[in-house]
């Protein structure tokens, strides 16, 4: 298969507000895009084709974080919107994050992120919620399920059964 790495000039205009720089796609390993500092990055078709790992995230995420952070990522009254907190937090700190879990002792309510460091269903996925909550924060990947999706590559299928300890 082609490699239609997308170069859509409105990814430009939303760079800046991206925490880990530039989403722009420029590495395509077994399907996982990359950007150019090595972090996973979606990559839309023009036909609005989503790569593999946008999608998988959107299934994960809708499994393990939706309860708290709301449908598509937006938020609830009590988890932050994740679209917004990725302009601030890096992949790097989203990573730490999850793994970790987060707790707010300054708010009179107490609002406590579980840390999912454990939790197999969310650590052999996390590259793909990062990448579909950073093409949801880029404004690239809209709500709901996205249409059409790039075919499981045969190493993500390996990969995951792998870390989940299915093979
Ligand atoms: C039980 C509820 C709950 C679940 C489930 C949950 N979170 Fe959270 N999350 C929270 C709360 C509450 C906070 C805010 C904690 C704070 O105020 O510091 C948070 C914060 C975060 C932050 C930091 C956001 C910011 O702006 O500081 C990230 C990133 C995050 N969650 C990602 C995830 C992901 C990814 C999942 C699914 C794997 C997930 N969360 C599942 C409750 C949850």
């Amino acid at each position: 298969m082609g490699l239609a790495l997308c170069s859509c000039a409105a990814f430009s205009g939303n760079a800046l507000a991206d925490a880990s720089g530039d989403p722009k796609a420029v590495k395509n390993v077994n399907g996982q895009y990359y950007d150019k500092e090595g972090s996973p990055t979606f990559n839309i078709g023009n036909d609005g084709t989503v790569d593999y790992y946008t999608y998988s995230g959107y299934l994960r995420f809708n499994s393990m974080c939706i309860v708290c952070h709301g449908p598509d990522g937006s938020g609830s009254s009590y988890a932050p919107d994740l679209t917004k907190s990725l302009n601030t937090i890096n992949y790097g700190e989203f990573l730490a994050i999850v793994a970790q879990g987060r707790r707010n002792i300054s708010a009179s309510t107490e609002f406590v992120m579980p840390s999912f460091g454990d939790n197999k269903n969310v650590v052999c996925y996390l590259d793909n919620i990062y990448t579909y909550l950073r093409g949801r924060s880029d404004g690239v990947v809209g709500r709901g399920r996205p249409e059409k999706h790039e075919p499981k590559p045969p190493a993500a299928a390996k990969a995951e059964n792998e870390c989940m300890g299915t093979s």
